[in-house]
């Protein structure tokens, strides 16, 4: 994504549509205002280096411009899943590109973007810019009553097609193996997590969408649409290595629960309390 040294502004239109305007101010500092749907709008200021006049055909280095760059945040469709799966393994390792992880691509995409998609679209969410989608936020309102759909509706046909490594030692097993494993048993989210924020999410994006509010305006719009159903709270669980998840959670407003029983990586539940209104 190319900016100019001026101004720059990220839209975003359609009906669920948030609007991103971000301009450098003198300081270097970038000024984020976010307009949702209603009209109501928050800011920010982010440290972002300047860049040097950039020369394009016909437009001198030196001539103040302005770039207007499309990011649209909207609902998942059906013929966005090889996008999400595509997204899931280029963030899989810790926000890290997994590709070179897993012989199998898909076994990433089956656990984290594909249920949602399939089973729970409303609660899905794409950012497209001019290059395609480049990352979503996926997630459940009910997460123990998602858990259970998977049960009947997503993980028999799974089961069928990948074979159980149960023998072999966690310590030995393979990263395919390890996602086969999680697809064969996965583990149910603590009632006491679930209880206390019943919705969960993964937010996923390329690293040309990065930095730019689009993580914050995805967020707003997933917790909005858990909060227009009723969910009293959400959670996520994070690697303990992913710093830069960490520090944008919290900067919005998740705080640490406790320590994921049983994670090899040192897992962190994070969660946020909503009110009917939205986040409180
Ligand atoms: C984590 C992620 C979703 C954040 O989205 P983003 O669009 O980069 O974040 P935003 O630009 O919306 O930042 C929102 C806020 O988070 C904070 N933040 C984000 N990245 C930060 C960073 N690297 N350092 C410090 N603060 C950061 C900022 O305070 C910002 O607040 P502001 O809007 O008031 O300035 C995105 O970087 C990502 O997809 N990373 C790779 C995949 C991943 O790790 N997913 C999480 C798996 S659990």
């Amino acid at each position: 994504m190319e900016f100019s040294n001026e101004l720059f502004e990220i839209c975003t239109c359609r009906r669920f549509a948030v609007k991103i305007d971000l301009s450098l101010e003198a300081d270097n500092n970038v000024r984020v205002q976010v307009a949702n749907s209603a009209g109501t709008t928050r800011g920010g200021r982010r440290a972002m280096q300047r860049r040097p006049a950039q020369t394009a055909a016909g437009v001198s280095g030196n001539r103040r411009r302005i770039e207007r760059c499309m990011i649209e945040i909207r609902p998942v469709q059906s013929d966005d899943l090889d996008a999400l799966y595509r997204i899931a393994l280029a963030t899989g390792d810790g926000g890290a590109d997994a590709a070179a992880l897993y012989r199998d691509p898909k076994l990433v995409g089956h656990i984290y973007a594909g249920p949602y998609a399939k089973l729970c679209p409303e609660t899905v969410f794409v950012a497209q810019d001019t290059d395609g989608v480049g990352g979503y936020i996926v997630g459940a309102a009910n997460t123990l009553a998602f858990e259970t759909r998977l049960e009947a509706e997503w993980w028999p046909d799974l089961r069928a097609e990948y074979a159980d490594y149960a023998d072999t030692p966690h310590a030995e097993r393979t990263p395919d193996q390890r996602r086969v494993h999680a697809i064969r048993q996965p583990r149910r989210t603590p009632s006491e997590i679930a209880n206390a924020y019943p919705s969960h999410l993964h937010i996923n994006l390329l690293p040309r969408l990065r930095g730019h509010g689009v993580g914050r305006a995805l967020m707003d719009r997933w917790l909005a649409a858990v909060s227009e159903s009723g969910s009293t709270g959400a959670h996520l669980a994070t690697g303990a290595a992913n710093t830069r998840a960490i520090r944008f959670y919290t900067a919005y407003g998740f705080r640490a629960l406790a320590l994921v029983p049983h994670s090899v990586s040192g897992a962190v539940w994070l969660g946020i309390a909503l009110r009917r209104d939205g986040p409180g």
